[in-house]
């Protein structure tokens, strides 16, 4: 069985950890107090986006943790607003600044915006300057398939990583196995659910919390990790960032997981990359 404390190991030879800090929502003042916990706690993988606005504050707290910069995994995104060639360049650079370093480990684009049809491209740009070492993988988020054959076809390359909105509501499991046959990993956002209805007070999340004395929130992470999805939860409170790190010492059975995937309603939290409003 796969040691789920072990990294990823993507499709261009980098690895990546399995669970991570989300940053969406933890303004830039509050970031650095927030990514220093995150990091003392154990933490490995780091979550931004430019859209965040608090790349500034993520990037002081992973310079200013003692953590080794080779030792942290820092993810940022290109916004919708700086797809085309010349643009994302600007936006890495620009991005690197803010984060106060020479280069990303994950550098993904945020939304493939259909309706401006330059993502291709945006990838493309993205794959120099990973040869020039200012990125070690590049990946995508909100992809579909389409999007992600219409990268390939172009360049030649499958995106190491796709994030995407994944939760027990929305579990995704065709694109999972779509991901998986071509070394895709899928990274899953908003994971606990929580944007609309509540996947944390589900009898069976409940259940399986008290069986193993862990929290729902545990479960639901635990449960990414065992379905092989890299997870990355947000909180602003240090109690919940050691929380939803300490979900090591149990695992859930196949029953408890079956009741969880159970609740899927095919039913997005989120906007449908599909409309283009993204
Ligand atoms: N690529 C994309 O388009 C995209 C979109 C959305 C998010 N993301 C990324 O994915 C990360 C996670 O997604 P998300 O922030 O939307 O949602 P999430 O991590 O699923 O949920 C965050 C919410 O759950 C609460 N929470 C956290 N831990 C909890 C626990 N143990 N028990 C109960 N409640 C808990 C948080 O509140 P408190 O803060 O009060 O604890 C917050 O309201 C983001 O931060 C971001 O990095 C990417």
């Amino acid at each position: 069985m796969t040691d789920l404390r072990e990294p990823v190991e993507l499709n261009d030879g980098r690895t990546m950890p399995r669970i991570g800090y989300g940053t969406y929502k933890v303004g830039d003042d509050e970031a650095q107090e927030a990514v220093e916990a995150a990091l003392a706690t154990g933490y490995r993988l780091i979550d931004t986006a430019e859209m965040y606005g608090n790349e500034v504050g993520v990037g002081r707290a992973v310079n200013g943790s003692g953590v080794p910069r080779e030792d942290v995994h820092l993810t940022t995104k290109v916004w919708n607003d700086h797809h085309g060639a010349a643009k994302a360049r600007a936006a890495l650079e620009a991005s690197l600044e803010r984060l106060g370093t020479d280069y990303l480990d994950l550098y993904l684009i945020h939304w493939p915006s259909p309706k401006q049809g330059l993502y291709v491209e945006t990838f493309a740009a993205l794959l120099e300057a990973k040869d020039e070492g200012l990125i070690r993988s590049v990946g995508v988020s909100n992809f579909l398939p389409e999007h992600l054959e219409q990268v390939h076809e172009g360049t030649g390359v499958w995106p190491s990583v796709n994030q995407v909105e994944l939760h027990p509501y929305f579990n995704q499991p065709e694109l999972r196995a779509w991901h998986a046959e071509r070394g895709i990993a899928t990274e899953s956002w908003g994971p606990l659910g929580q944007r609309t209805g509540s996947v944390l007070a589900e009898d069976a999340v409940t259940a399986a919390a008290e069986a193993h004395g862990k929290s729902p929130g545990q479960v639901v992470i635990r449960w990414h990790l065992q379905n092989g999805c890299i997870v990355i939860p947000k909180s602003s409170k240090p109690k919940r960032i050691a929380e939803n790190f300490d979900v090591f010492d149990f695992a859930l059975g196949e029953d408890e997981m079956a009741a969880i995937d159970a609740l899927e309603t095919g039913e997005r939290q989120g906007i449908d990359p599909a409309s283009g409003e993204r």
